[in-house]
């Protein structure tokens, strides 16, 4: 899976994304990301990309042309239409769903944002999702881009190994993730949960269940009924709940 990052702040990509688990993936070619800087497609004598806005108010805004050569030149490569993100508080919000379907691509472009916007135009022209990370405003797209890229990206094929699976995640079957314990039995007075260490595997399988439904219980109730209402839950987990009352 190919990912192109337009952008203004290359180096901000290929500093963050060089490293740990998408670094090994990019480096052994299960995925490939690729920063594009914005400005090398410029026609402006002064490399300028961005203008004032008609109509007047604050700050600047990104210019269509180099945004739309730049683009062009990505196509070439990519072949016909790839999804175009663009980051914004505007779009619908990020979730695992999001991830798992734009994790189907082969190709998909983002397009950082900066300054106070970016002309209507060129985001009508070539974007096709609007998407945000959550209710709070950034000051450009590069984190929310990286953001998505590692969601997506560990959801591709080969870029997880067996011990990283994300088989048990957290959201991957709309609960939260059950607590995890490693050496020493006894920290500050704390013990690893008994069922942990007494080998019987359906028991730990029933301890840790419980604890994905407590969790979301305590912690994101909208997750618990949303689980609920879309059938993730069994007869056990349900008499389970029906315990805690
Ligand atoms: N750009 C600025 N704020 C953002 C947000 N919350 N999500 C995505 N892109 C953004």
């Amino acid at each position: 899976m190919n990912f192109y990052v337009m952008t203004l702040f290359p180096e901000m990509i290929s500093q963050v994304m060089g490293d740990s688990i998408i670094g090994r993936a990019a480096e052994t070619g299960t995925i490939s990301i690729t920063p594009v800087n914005i400005r090398d497609y410029t026609q402006d004598k002064h490399k300028h990309v961005d203008d004032y806005p008609y109509g007047g108010g604050a700050g600047m805004v990104m210019q269509a042309q180099p945004i739309y050569d730049c683009y062009r030149d990505i196509v070439e490569k990519t072949g016909p239409a790839p999804r175009v993100i663009y980051m914004t508080p505007q779009g619908r919000v990020f979730d695992q769903a999001a991830a798992q379907s734009l994790a189907g691509e082969e190709n998909l472009i983002f397009l950082c944002g900066h300054y106070e916007g970016v002309d209507e135009r060129i985001l009508e022209e070539i974007v096709t999702d609007n998407i945000s990370i959550g209710d709070y405003v950034l000051t450009g797209g590069e984190l929310p881009a990286m953001v998505m890229i590692d969601a997506i990206a560990r959801l591709v094929p080969g870029v997880l190994n067996n011990r990283e699976s994300a088989e048990y995640d957290s959201f991957q079957d709309g609960l939260l993730e059950y607590p995890q314990y490693t050496r020493p039995e006894e920290f500050h007075g704390r013990m690893v949960p008994e069922v942990l260490l007494s080998g019987h595997h359906q028991h730990i399988d029933t301890w840790r269940r419980q604890q994905s439904l407590l969790r979301t219980k305590e912690r994101r109730p909208d997750l618990l009924a949303a689980a609920e209402q879309s059938g993730y839950l069994s007869p056990a987990d349900l008499a389970y709940l029906e315990s805690l009352q």
